[in-house]
């Protein structure tokens, strides 16, 4: 299916989408983590018409927008799905943040701010995933740095190619379908694919990133690359049992989690992994 249009039906599960089980809550909170530390201090500008302006870039129904927002910044959050744009501005009226969440329509590929317009950029959870054409997704990288003044931090998540397989492994053993040696040679999970294997069902169109590739992609579109961080990693697809397990279990794993995140191979396995980067 191609992105618009499952994000379009979809638009209330992705609001949930990360507190939906303690594997969801790791990406949301590691990437929180890192968000943290990078973002430049909103409490330290005190001129009021000179906010810290963070885009959010594939913002889907606000989650981090709001989060955002909370902390005192000035979010423009883009998405390519009308549904989820409306969910995000019906979000940030109930959090109390509608005047520092500003949402519309726009494409990661052809951003219509201009030059050095941000302070931050943010581009999470897989946006750059859905870019499946090769030269498309390296306008979007180039788009999102050429969008962030010299230096600002810019924080990009895409779904992983390993995590990605086991995906598919899971729900057809046999590979009946035959996707698996093409998705590990290349990544792209297709509408063609899907139509030809799956008869059409399945998930959004979808690259899946090899870390080494996935910093290659950012350098050449200028980045300097901070830090890669695997945000499930060791958890990746324990959905269901860390959902029956008790606190003190899901806890342990969450420690563990957040001890490996920065080691190269966790990065590589996880369902999501993010760039820390300075543009
Ligand atoms: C998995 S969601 C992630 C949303 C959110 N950032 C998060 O982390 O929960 C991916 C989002 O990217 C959006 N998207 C896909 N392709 C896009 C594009 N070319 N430009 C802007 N948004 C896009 C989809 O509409 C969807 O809302």
């Amino acid at each position: 299916m191609d992105p618009q249009t499952y994000y379009d039906e979809f638009a209330e599960r992705e609001w949930k989408r990360l507190d939906r089980d303690p594997v969801t809550r790791m990406e949301f909170e590691n990437t929180a983590d890192y968000l943290a530390e990078h973002l430049p201090d909103a409490a330290a500008r005190t001129d009021e018409s000179d906010p810290v302006r963070v885009l959010d870039a594939g913002g889907a129904a606000g989650r981090y927008a709001c989060w955002l927002a909370e902390r005192g910044y000035d979010v423009t959050l883009v998405d390519l799905s009308a549904e989820q744009v409306e969910l995000a501005r019906e979000k940030a009226a109930e959090r109390g943040v509608a005047d520092r969440v500003a949402a519309e329509r726009g494409d990661v590929r052809d951003l219509r701010f201009a030059d050095d317009s941000f302070d931050a950029v943010c581009c999470l959870g897989g946006p750059l995933s859905h870019v499946v054409d090769d030269d498309e997704r390296a306008t979007a990288t180039a788009e999102l740095r050429r969008v962030a003044k010299p230096r600002a931090p810019v924080f990009v998540s895409v779904i992983g190619r390993f995590a990605m397989l086991r995906d598919i492994l899971k729900f057809c053993l046999d590979d009946e379908h035959g996707l698996l040696a093409p998705i590990a040679e290349d990544g792209d999970y297709t509408a063609e694919r899907t139509a030809e294997y799956a008869d059409g069902d399945g998930w959004a169109e979808c690259h899946g990133f090899r870390a080494d590739e996935f910093e290659t992609q950012l350098e050449a579109a200028g980045f300097e690359v901070e830090t890669l961080v695997g945000l499930e990693n060791v958890a990746n697809r324990m959905k269901r049992e860390l959902a029956e397990a008790d606190e003190e279990a899901v806890e342990s794993v969450r420690e563990l989690v957040r001890t490996l995140r920065e080691d190269r191979t966790a990065v590589d396995f996880s369902e999501h992994m993010l760039a820390v980067c300075r543009a």
